[in-house]
């Protein structure tokens, strides 16, 4: 059964202080609001991954990398490889973020590359899809998602669903107030399912969590996550302040016991 996961992609937000404050607080909060079917995940920039892993060491949060290198080790200045973040017992890992296709290139071909090495690590790929504003007016949402699925995982091998979690982000959506409307990802949702289930059968497709994200917050992320197959939020600015966040965190917990999603 699949959980519900609020994940906070903190982007290049936060200093090592900034960083300890809020998982201290983040721990208080999860030793009183402790739910096994919902996961909370945080992603601080690469420096500061081992500081909040040890502050929040035995609680049920996940602390995940924000991108790995393409490559597996050597003369790569500046490059992370995914056997260090599993020497560090990192477990997720997000890929292929809209800003990093925007503004570093990106494109399905590395993300790929991305990918198998985190599978070949035993880390689990948080893989990031979605269209542009313009591709969504012009009426090619579905042909860009199932594009940019078929690229990511060309010859990929999914054994079962709880070896990659999908986040499906509307670019138009990301950081500018806009979100999906609950139907309008409901329903990019249903493909990414469908087109999981053509590739690695229906156990994989009905096990692998889609996480929605674009502009997720207190306010909206109910009605987001009611919807049967949106498994969850990858949260940028709402995910910054503690608030926020635990509050999320809360009414994943509500919807869960109340038997939703
Ligand atoms: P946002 O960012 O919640 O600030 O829109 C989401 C993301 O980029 O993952």
């Amino acid at each position: 059964m699949r959980k519900i996961i609020i994940a906070g992609n903190w982007k290049m937000n936060k200093d090592a202080s900034e960083t300890s404050k809020f998982c201290s607080e983040l721990g208080t909060y999860l030793k009183k609001h402790d739910n096994e079917r919902v996961l909370p995940l945080i992603a601080p920039v690469f420096p500061f991954l081992s500081q909040a892993q040890g502050i929040l060491r035995s609680l049920p949060v996940a602390v995940a990398a924000q991108d790995v290198s393409s490559h597996a080790e050597g003369a790569f200045t500046g490059e992370v490889s995914a056997a260090q973040l599993c020497s560090l017992e990192v477990r997720h890992c997000i890929i292929g973020h809209s800003e990093r296709r925007q503004y570093h290139g990106e494109t399905d071909a590395l993300i790929r590359e991305k990918l198998l090495r985190l599978l070949e690590n035993g880390i689990i790929p948080i893989v990031c899809i979605g269209e542009t504003l313009q591709q969504r007016e012009q009426g090619r949402t579905e042909q860009v998602i199932i594009s940019q699925l078929e690229g990511c995982f060309d010859q990929i091998t999914i054994a079962a669903g709880d070896q990659i979690v999908i986040a499906y982000e509307p670019v138009w959506a990301i950081g500018t107030g806009k979100t999906a409307t609950s139907g309008q990802a409901q329903e990019v949702h249903a493909l990414i399912r469908n087109w999981l289930q053509t590739s690695y059968g229906s156990q994989a497709a009905a096990d692998i969590h889609i996480l929605y994200g674009g502009s997720v917050k207190p306010d909206n992320i109910r009605e987001l996550l009611e919807q049967k197959d949106i498994d969850g939020g990858l949260i940028g600015g709402a995910s910054l302040k503690i608030d926020s966040f635990c509050t999320m965190i809360g009414l994943a917990c509500e919807l869960s016991s109340a038997g939703g999603n």
